[in-house]
């Protein structure tokens, strides 16, 4: 089979599509051929070894030193069984379905396999693969922070940066649960913002540390602000989501700040009962990702500097199977 590598950090022209033997599932392992993947903001830092302040040292012992130590990216896709190991009950071959590897990566590739009891389930009904293929990344980490947060029902969110992969999720997934949700973006992503649901504010026209409202949660997806300068905009007991935060806003979210509110930062957990939860929302029509260009599996490099660009409309897939 054929899988893209990055074997070093760096630009897009790193990657490198190479053949190497097609993976055989484990007991207790399903093998997915994949029909789509994506390409997202956590695949560009992996392969350009771009890293927050404070994280260099860890991000590189964690992530491998001189190069990915997982040469092969990819962290959701979607797609048929094409075979199961011993014991698999939950699927069979020719099943259709979407799996989040999260940060044990992979899915550049043709093929990947994906442990029956993680982060995999069928197809939801209704959903193409393009579309399933990029349910989990936004969706995860917008999941996490809504728990994180204990959004109340009724409750008000202004999400900063609602036209990414997480800012579409979030919009969405808050609003479903019963969020007044008021959103940031750029005037060309005005319209799309607004069809998710939010009120819309164009950063590019308003301030948004000068806005007179006061919100029960911020959700900065971009770090267009930071805990000090989003402090006016919270109500008393507000929750400010570090979401793009780093080392230094992990432990500043140690430390209550004023009148209740909070800073909440960190790493997305990646858990299972999400990614399926995900799967219903969407065949209920309460989450759908925004796709912004399709690439073929060929053209990975390109899509990469798509990315790169920090730029793109939720989420960017690649079509491997066709
Ligand atoms: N904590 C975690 O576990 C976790 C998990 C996933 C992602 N993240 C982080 O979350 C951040 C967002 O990820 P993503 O995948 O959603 O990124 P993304 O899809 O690459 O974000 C691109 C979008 O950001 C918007 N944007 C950029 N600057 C903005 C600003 N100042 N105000 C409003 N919108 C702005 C752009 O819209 P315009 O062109 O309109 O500006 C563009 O549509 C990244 O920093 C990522 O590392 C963290």
């Amino acid at each position: 089979m054929k899988a893209w590598f990055a074997r070093h950090y760096g630009g897009p022209e790193v990657l490198r599509l190479e053949e190497i033997p097609m993976p055989a599932p484990k007991p207790g392992e399903v093998l997915v051929r994949i029909h789509a993947t994506t390409v997202n903001s956590g695949d560009v830092r992996i392969r350009g070894c771009n890293l927050p302040p404070g994280m260099k040292l860890l991000g590189r012992l964690a992530l491998g030193w001189n190069g990915p130590r997982q040469p092969v990216l990819g962290t959701e896709f979607s797609g048929v069984v094409e075979a199961v190991g011993q014991g698999v009950t939950r699927f069979g071959k020719g099943d259709a379905v979407y799996a989040f590897a999260g940060m044990r990566q992979g899915a550049h590739a043709q093929f990947a396999t994906s442990p029956e009891s993680g982060a995999i389930a069928h197809l939801p009904e209704g959903l193409d693969f393009h579309t399933a293929a990029a349910l989990s990344f936004g969706g995860t980490t917008a999941l996490h922070y809504l728990r994180k947060a204990a959004l109340q029902r009724g409750e008000t969110m202004l999400v900063l940066g609602g036209s990414g992969a997480v800012g579409v999720a979030m919009v969405q997934l808050a609003t479903h649960r019963g969020a007044t949700v008021t959103a940031t973006t750029s005037t060309g992503n005005v319209p799309l913002v607004a069809a998710l649901g939010a009120a819309v504010i164009d950063y590019t026209q308003i301030d948004v540390a000068t806005l007179p409202d006061r919100y029960d949660i911020v959700a900065d997806t971009v770090g267009a602000l930071d805990f000090a300068r989003a402090q006016p905009l919270l109500k008393s007991n507000g929750r400010y989501l570090a979401i793009s935060g780093a080392m230094k806003e992990m432990l500043q979210s140690l430390r209550p700040g004023p009148d209740g509110k909070r800073m909440i930062a960190g790493p997305a957990s990646e858990r299972a009962d999400d990614v399926m939860e995900l799967g219903r929302l969407a065949a209920a029509g309460h989450f759908r990702p925004y796709i912004d260009r399709v690439f073929a599996f060929v053209d990975l490099p390109a899509a990469h500097a798509h990315v790169d660009t920090g730029r793109k409309r939720g989420s960017v897939v690649i079509a491997v199977a066709e």
